[in-house]
């Protein structure tokens, strides 16, 4: 089957008014911050899916292995008929879900949802192509902003893999588990990956990788705003950092002026000072212990079902039922 056209609640239009309330208010603040969203560009989702083969960079190959170990099991414990993944990206582990749910039968539909258009085009006509039968409705949204927009009936599966409910702080967290509660019936479930706690020797370098990548995937979120907005950052005049917060349990990244910089946002009629040494925080990436992940899904109306991780306990699929 193709897949039918993607369902599209963000427009170009939409996307520049949220980027320009963003920007506004991050590189206003003190300190300096910008939402992680921002980074996947069509050249920053390249950047990242090359983050996901580093060597250091461990959850990709580390939640893949958990899903090969454990998809026949979740498909069997959830048997839905709709399996919906909320910023899909390149859907490429999910193949190992719709594996498992199509073998069985169950499965008539996937829904993946992204912001990125271009993500989706490919992802959805792949999947398509490869898993005849299944109908492949692509919504282009945000999952902080449009989860009253998935579709409703029959029993459902929400996947939010890849540690990205990391990219979000607690209060973020909380709200949007209750909205994905919210848009669920009773019955439906809800699969979440995570990130663990560990040794920060493993945490840094998969942020801080020795071949610069993840360097790169950070300085691009200012080409997007030089593109989008008309600024003048010069990315090579910034530093990666990534550091562990061992208080908050996350790992933040930030890109730290190696000297004075003006910079000017002509679309937002903004011009903007760094100190030298000044540091402008762009993602954070949150880790958990597992009784963290209960605690917060059960506070949301998520009771936990079951985990699953890795031999080293550095990842967790977690599935729980509205
Ligand atoms: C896609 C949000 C899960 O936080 O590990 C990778 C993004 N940032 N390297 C993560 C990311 C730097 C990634 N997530």
């Amino acid at each position: 089957m193709t897949a039918e056209p993607l369902e599209i609640h963000l427009t170009d239009e939409d996307l520049g008014r949220a980027l320009r309330a963003d920007v506004r208010a991050g590189l206003t603040a003190v300190p300096k911050w910008l939402p992680p969203k921002w980074f996947y560009d069509a050249r920053g989702s390249e950047l990242f899916e090359r983050i996901t083969r580093l060597p250091e960079y461990y959850p990709t190959r580390t939640e893949r292995a958990v899903l090969a170990e454990h998809a026949g099991q979740i498909a069997r414990i959830t048997s839905v008929k709709t399996l919906i993944e909320l910023g899909s990206g390149s859907s490429e582990k999910t193949r190992l879900l719709l594996d498992a749910l199509t073998g069985r039968g169950d499965l008539g539909t996937f829904v993946p949802l992204d912001v990125s258009v271009s993500a989706l085009r490919q992802s959805t006509a792949q999947i398509a192509a490869d898993y005849p039968g299944l109908r492949v409705r692509g919504i282009v949204g945000d999952f902080t902003r449009h989860l009253d927009r998935l579709p409703t009936g029959g029993r459902r599966l929400v996947a939010f893999l890849g540690g990205t409910i990391g990219n979000l702080t607690p209060d973020e967290r909380a709200t949007f588990l209750r909205s994905t509660r919210t848009a669920l019936e009773p019955g439906d479930w809800l699969l979440l990956g995570t990130d663990l706690v560990k040794d920060p020797g493993v945490l840094v370098p998969a942020y801080d990788d020795a071949a610069g990548v993840t360097a790169e995937f950070n300085r691009n979120v200012l080409r997007v705003l030089n593109r989008e907005l008309g600024a003048d950052f010069d990315p090579d005049a910034f530093d990666h950092v990534a550091l562990w917060d061992p208080g908050r349990r996350w790992i933040e990244m930030r890109l730290r002026a190696r000297s004075p910089q003006r910079v000017r946002v002509p679309a937002l009629d903004l011009e903007l000072d760094f100190a030298e040494g000044e540091e402008l925080r762009t993602e954070i990436s949150a880790k958990f212990r597992p009784e963290d992940v209960d605690a917060e899904l059960g506070a949301a109306g998520f009771p936990v079902r079951a985990r699953w991780t890795d031999p080293d306990g550095w990842y967790a699929l977690t599935l729980a039922q509205a």
